[in-house]
């Protein structure tokens, strides 16, 4: 942006979920990417931390933890914006924001909430819109889409409407489940993250315990065969049109991609993913379709299964806001096909449209 203006990025991370932390690293790496040497002539970047609680911090605050200066746990009350105004974002120096960069993950983030309360700022945002963020968090309502698409999916259940502490409601949903699936089964509450809630069950005597844990989270409840596979990603960027990245295969020690093997940096990562070129390409093709029929557009990252018998793939399920910590599929992903971060994030912001 020679002479001109700098734009300015109101970078919005932290949160209630339970994926706070990786909200903090990702939040790093994009604050750096944006004070890079190529970038930081042509960006500034204004920081809103969201503690675990829900409270917006000022902006200078929120620098302090991007730049390692202060612990998110160390910051003062004071600093906490007072929420009993009547307009909330009042409280909000947002001011001089050009365009948004929510960078939250989960509850309160990825599911349309933060989408929504930054429309009535008027500026543009980096990700999709509320519809979009909200089916892609929503697991059921993306698998009936996908579903009607007929795009290729494992076979699945839905509970819901149901109480599932009704003992006879719960048997005839288990009876129901060993009648139309094969174990092992994946016991999964349809709004998440992080795989947490989601069981493995491998017999029939663990499927009410794992209905359970799912129900904790969200009385809303998926429930899916089990394949042994292979775990493919491929990352979008763009708008009417949208871009696939190279795919990449996250490789993990353990038996699934469950809560701790996420965040084990033992994981092995292959970029471009070792598979036939065919299969990249059908890989890539789901990607777009699956992404213009939930109207998920800016950034995303598509997850797939690859069964290891059969060679088939299965479309899982679409991030509408990626990990960008350094270890993250998504930017390595970018990385891979020609975009490193400083390029990525730029390239982020220009195609960055109202929520
Ligand atoms: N049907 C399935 N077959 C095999 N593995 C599965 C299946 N469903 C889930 N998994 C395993 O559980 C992990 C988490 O499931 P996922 O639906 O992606 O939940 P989350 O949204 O929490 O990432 C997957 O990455 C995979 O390792
Ligand atoms: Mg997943």
């Amino acid at each position: 942006m020679i002479g001109g203006k700098k734009k300015c990025i109101g970078l919005i991370f932290g949160g209630e979920s339970n994926e706070h932390e990786v909200s903090i690293s990702s939040a790093k790496t994009v604050f750096q990417a944006f004070n890079s040497e190529i970038n930081k002539s042509r960006f500034t970047v204004k920081a809103f931390y969201i503690n675990k609680s829900g409270d917006w911090l000022d902006s200078n605050s929120s620098e302090k933890i991007l730049i390692g200066e202060i612990e998110n746990e160390n910051i003062k009350k004071q600093a906490v914006f007072i929420q009993e105004k009547i307009n909330f974002l009042d409280g909000i120096e947002f001011q001089n924001v050009d365009v948004w960069f929510p960078l939250l993950h989960g509850f309160n983030g990825e599911d349309g909430s933060i989408h929504g309360l930054l429309r009535f700022t008027k500026k543009p945002l980096v990700g999709c819109g509320i519809i979009g963020s909200a089916i892609g968090m929503d697991k059921i309502l993306m698998k009936t889409i996908f579903s009607n698409l007929k795009l290729p999916q494992v076979n699945y259940l839905v509970f819901q409407n149901e109480d599932l502490n009704n003992k006879e409601v719960k048997n005839r949903f288990i009876s129901q489940i060993i009648r139309k699936l094969n174990f092992p089964i994946f016991v999964k509450p349809s709004n998440s993250g992080s795989s947490l809630g989601i069981s493995k069950v491998n017999d029939q005597s663990k499927l009410s315990q794992a209905l359970e844990n799912a129900w904790e989270i969200d009385q809303r409840i998926l429930v899916e065969e089990g394949l042994e596979v292979r775990e493919i990603e491929c990352a979008i960027i763009g708008n009417s049109e949208l871009l696939t990245s190279e795919i990449g295969e996250v490789s993990y020690e353990t038996d699934w991609y469950d809560y701790d093997t996420k965040y084990n940096l033992a994981n092995k990562i292959t970029i471009p993913a070792r598979v036939d070129s065919k299969i990249t390409q059908q890989i890539k093709e789901i990607s777009i379709e699956s992404c213009k029929a939930l109207n998920i557009f800016g950034f995303a990252r598509v997850d797939f299964f690859l069964e290891k018998s059969s060679n088939k793939v299965f479309l899982n399920e679409i991030n509408t806001i990626p990990g960008f910590t350094k270890k993250s599929m998504f930017p390595m992903l970018w990385k891979a096909s020609g975009l490193n971060i400083e390029q990525l994030v730029a390239k982020l912001v220009e195609i960055s449209q109202d929520s």
